[in-house]
């Protein structure tokens, strides 16, 4: 990539194509989640208000199938990265898996939650949990049947914007990682951080829908896309 010698504060953004190649469901790809269930029935705060058991058994499907599921040379690469990296570095991930921690990195935002947490709607603690939330286990904390999924639904507003904020502005170079670019507020990352003088750098299967807006683009596997960009990063 050209003039990567002036970068020093990264921004990542992830998505369900980094984790592909680990087995887990993408969304909108052929034969995806959003394909196989409607979000309309499974993943909005009105779905949730409406059958709360239903929300809650999706949600443990999808938990239970992390159980096996290993970080990819993708995520392993990113953990490299974010351990060797001098300046400031962030990834922001739209995966509610737990992937990328178990690939190294730790410098890691959920904006849509994680499967392996599980939120009160009665006192707001959070649980770590790795078990079913269908069959309203009490909240450890206060006692209540209340534990939900501490995902964000479409409806709700993702997490930890203010930081991810901060750090897209400054950032010298945004990378956003298989991601299809269909949900904002992510998919606006790319032009918030154009508009604040940052290089802008897609790795995808293909393009997405917002690739014309990156200075620059490589197409393919995260598995192979993904380690040689780090290498050169790296100058290895
Ligand atoms: P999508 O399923 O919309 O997009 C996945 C992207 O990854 C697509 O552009 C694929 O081409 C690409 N892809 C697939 N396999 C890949 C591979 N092996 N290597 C590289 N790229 C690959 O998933 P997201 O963009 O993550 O939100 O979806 C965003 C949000 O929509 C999710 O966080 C979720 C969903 O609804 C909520 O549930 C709130």
């Amino acid at each position: 990539m050209a003039g990567m010698k002036d970068i020093r504060n990264i921004v990542i953004l992830t998505g369900a194509g980094v984790s592909a190649e680990s087995g887990i469901d993408t969304f909108r790809t052929a034969g995806g989640l959003w394909e196989r269930y409607d979000p309309e029935e499974v993943a909005t705060a009105q779905a949730f208000a409406r059958d709360p058991g239903k929300l809650l058994r999706f949600y443990d499907m999808r938990r239970g199938s992390l159980d096996d599921k290993q970080p990819n040379a993708a995520h392993k690469a990113l953990g490299k990265l974010d351990a060797e990296w001098q300046g400031e570095f962030l990834i922001v991930t739209q995966n509610v898996d737990n992937l990328h921690e178990l690939g190294g990195a730790q410098r890691v935002l959920h904006m849509h939650g994680e499967h392996n947490s599980a939120l009160c709607t009665s006192c707001e603690s959070r649980t770590l949990w790795r078990g079913s939330l269908a069959d309203r286990p009490p909240c450890p904390s206060c006692g209540d049947r209340a534990l939900r999924p501490d995902v964000v639904l479409f409806g709700e507003m993702p997490y930890h914007m203010d930081r991810i904020h901060a750090a897209l502005r400054g950032a010298d170079l945004f990378v956003s990682i298989g991601t299809s670019g269909a949900v904002y507020p992510a998919a606006g990352f790319v032009r918030d951080a154009r508009e604040l003088g940052a290089k802008t750098l897609e790795l995808n299967l293909d393009p997405s829908d917002g690739s014309h807006w990156f200075g620059d683009a490589r197409h393919g596997p995260a598995t192979e896309v993904v380690p040689h960009w780090v290498e050169e990063m790296l100058g290895e």
